[in-house]
């Protein structure tokens, strides 16, 4: 796992932006994994800006997202295929016949979690995952004790997230229950993965999901196993991790990071 701190939420965003664009100009058939979240708003603005004045072609990659909500339509305003078309899809030059996302209106729901990591399988496994952490210390909607091997399926969600994510949906109440989410096991078979936390509320899961045992209490540390994992946070995020010096000499003196700094 390497950390890379940036100054505020915008560098860091703007630095994950980077990674991948480059990764989708080395390989335009690039397999992606997205996330969503308010975190990866300010990641997917600085995308459609690539593309509009950088030319960046998003029209041969595909992508398969971590996560859905059970029980909403896809034109729901708060289901994340809404969210992916308004921040991503729609703006840039995707075919959106390459986007996937699990559907979580399916009536045989085991069903559908088969389906799609079949799919994941059949368009060769994912080359780059985003992720980006829960309050809970989830990826995808893996809350506590998911299995750390587990495939994509439906879980049902922590009184923590339900709370974190209920402004959205104008109250607990509103808010579906479950959701379909690629496992812990989906998530960690990408071939590299980034994960993405920025602001003080991420800053004490951050650092036990990075520095801390790994653990299915906080399904994030998991990520430690990857053989090729960046961790992107800003100064806020980091305020509790020990070794933030370390972190910065790496990212300042090692060749790889030459070009991002
Ligand atoms: C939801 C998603 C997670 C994401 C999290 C972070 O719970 N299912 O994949 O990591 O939101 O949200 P935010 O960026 O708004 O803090």
């Amino acid at each position: 796992m390497e950390v890379i701190i940036q100054t505020n939420k915008e560098a860091a965003a703007a630095l994950v932006a980077r990674i991948i664009a480059h990764d989708l100009r080395a390989n335009p058939h690039l397999v992606l994994g997205l996330a969503t979240g308010s975190t990866m708003e300010r990641v997917y603005r600085q995308l459609v800006m690539m593309h509009k004045e950088q030319h960046l072609d998003f029209s041969l990659c595909s992508t398969f997202n971590l996560d859905e909500y059970v029980g909403l339509f896809p034109s729901d305003p708060n289901s994340y295929r809404h969210y992916m078309e308004q921040h991503l899809f729609q703006l840039v030059n995707i075919d959106p016949r390459n986007t996937h996302l699990p559907n979580g209106m399916a009536e045989d729901l085991d069903g559908e979690c088969r389906r799609y990591e079949a799919l994941i399988q059949r368009f060769g496994g994912i080359d780059l995952q985003l992720v980006g952490l829960g309050r809970a210390g989830h990826i995808g909607f893996n809350e506590p004790l998911s299995a750390l091997r587990s495939r994509t399926r439906v879980k049902a969600l922590t009184p923590t997230t339900i709370k974190q994510n209920a402004t959205f949906f104008g109250g607990e109440e509103k808010m579906p229950r479950r959701a379909i989410t690629m496992g812990v096991g989906t998530i960690i078979e990408a071939r590299r993965c980034i994960l993405l936390a920025t602001g003080d509320s991420k800053a004490a899961v951050l650092a036990k999901a990075v520095e801390g045992p790994i653990t299915s209490m906080v399904t994030a540390s998991a990520l430690q196993l990857h053989p090729r994992c960046t961790v992107v946070v800003d100064e806020e995020a980091a305020v509790q991790l020990t070794e933030k010096d370390y972190y910065r000499w790496i990212f300042a003196n090692e060749p790889e990071w030459q070009d991002y700094r």
